[in-house]
C-alpha cells in the first residue's frame, strides 16, 4: 500500500511518522513545496526505522507529484495554520487556492485514491477538494471528528481518572466552535457518561472540547499537530487495513440528517472503499437544533468559497 501526505509541516510530518511507526503502508511519500523540506523530514523518519523497528519506506519530494503516483490514500495537510486570534475561517482565501492546486496534481497521478483533507477551514477545504477531484463522495472526506472526539475523550479521561481507551463518544457537525458533542452517545466502559458526571461539569468539558483547537493555538502560537497528525493516520489505517472503523468523518451529505449538498461531520463506517456507510442516528430535537446551527455556520463559509469562483 502506498500513502501520500501532502504538506510536510507539523501535521503532515507527524502523520507520516505515525504511519511509519505503525507500518500502516509500505511506501509513504511526503511532499512539500519548500525545497528539500519533505526530503529532510522523510529521511529523518527513515533513519528512525532501525531504532523503532519498522520497514515502511518514507520518500520525500519537493513538489514532484510523479513520486505520488498510484497512491491508495492521500492526506492533504497543506495550507497555513492558525495564529492566535484567528478563526479557522480566516484561512479560507489562502488555503482554498492551495488545496485546489494540490488536489489537481493528486488526481492526475492517483485517480483511484481516497483523499482525506486535513487543511482548515476543514469542512470547506474538504468541499474544495471534492469539487476539484470530482470523485464519488465516498472517496473524498475530511478529518475532524476523530480529532475532536479524541480531545473530548482525553478530557473525560482526566476528569474521571480512567483510561482514554475506555471512553467512546460521537461528535457531529462542523470542525469549529459549533461542533456538536453528544453526551447521550458518550460511554465509559459501556456506562453512560451522564451517570458518572453531573450535567454542569459535563457541559464545561464539552465547551473545552469545542475550543480545544484554540486552546492549543493560545499556548503554542500555532495550531496543534500531534493529535491532528495521529487522527489522520488512524483514518488512513482504517482504509488501508479495511477495518470498518466507526468514526465521525466530515462527509458529503445527500439527504442524510435531512441535509443536502453540504460537508458535515457524521458517524460513518470507514473501510477500503473510503466511506462505506453513513450512520444515521435518531437525534432528539435539541441535538437536531445544534446540528442545524453547525450546518448553517459551515454553509456560510461554503458560500464564501463558491463566491470566490476558483473555477473548480
Ligand atoms: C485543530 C486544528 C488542526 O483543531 O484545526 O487543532
Amino acid at each position: 500500500m502506498k500513502v501520500t501526505v501532502v504538506g510536510a509541516g507539523n501535521v503532515g510530518s507527524t502523520c507520516a511518522d505515525v504511519l511509519a511507526h505503525k507500518e500502516i503502508a509500505n511506501e509513504i511519500v511526503l511532499l512539500d513545496i519548500k525545497e528539500g523540506f519533505a526530503e529532510g523530514k522523510a529521511l529523518d523518519i527513515w533513519e528512525t526505522s532501525p531504532i523503532a523497528s519498522y520497514d515502511s519506506r518514507t520518500i520525500g519530494s519537493t513538489n514532484d507529484y510523479s513520486k505520488t503516483e498510484n497512491s491508495d490514500v492521500v492526506v492533504i495537510t497543506s495550507g497555513l495554520p492558525r495564529k492566535p486570534g484567528m478563526s479557522r475561517d480566516d484561512l479560507i482565501a489562502t488555503n482554498a487556492g492551495i488545496v485546489k492546486m494540490v488536489t489537481e496534481n493528486i488526481i492526475k497521478y492517483s485517480p483511484n485514491s481516497k483523499i482525506i483533507c486535513v487543511s482548515n477551514p476543514l469542512d470547506v477545504m474538504t468541499y474544495c477538494a471534492y469539487l476539484t477531484a470530482n470523485f464519488d463522495r465516498n472517496k473524498v472526506f475530511g478529518m475532524a471528528g476523530v480529532l475532536d472526539t479524541a480531545r473530548y475523550r482525553s478530557f473525560l479521561a482526566l476528569e474521571l481518572n480512567v483510561s482514554p481507551k475506555d471512553i467512546q463518544a460521537v461528535l457531529m457537525g462542523g470542525h469549529g466552535d459549533t461542533m456538536v458533542p453528544l453526551p447521550r452517545y458518550t460511554t465509559v466502559g459501556g456506562i453512560p457518561v451522564t451517570e458518572l458526571i453531573d450535567k454542569d461539569r459535563l457541559n464545561e468539558i464539552i465547551e473545552r472540547t469545542k475550543f480545544g483547537g484554540g486552546e492549543i493555538v493560545k499556548l503554542l502560537g500555532t495550531s496543534a499537530w500531534y493529535a491532528p497528525g495521529a487522527a489522520a493516520a488512524q483514518m488512513v489505517e482504517a482504509i488501508v487495513r479495511d477495518q470498518k472503523r466507526v468514526f465521525p468523518v466530515c462527509s458529503w451529505l445527500e439527504g442524510e440528517y435531512g441535509m443536502n449538498n453540504i460537508f458535515l461531520g457524521v458517524p460513518v463506517i470507514l473501510g477500503k472503499n473510503g466511506i462505506e456507510k453513513i450512520i444515521e442516528l435518531n437525534l432528539n430535537d435539541e441535538e437536531k437544533d445544534m446540528l442545524n446551527k453547525s450546518a448553517e455556520a459551515v454553509r456560510n463559509v461554503m458560500n464564501v468559497l463558491d463566491n470566490m469562483q476558483l473555477s473548480v
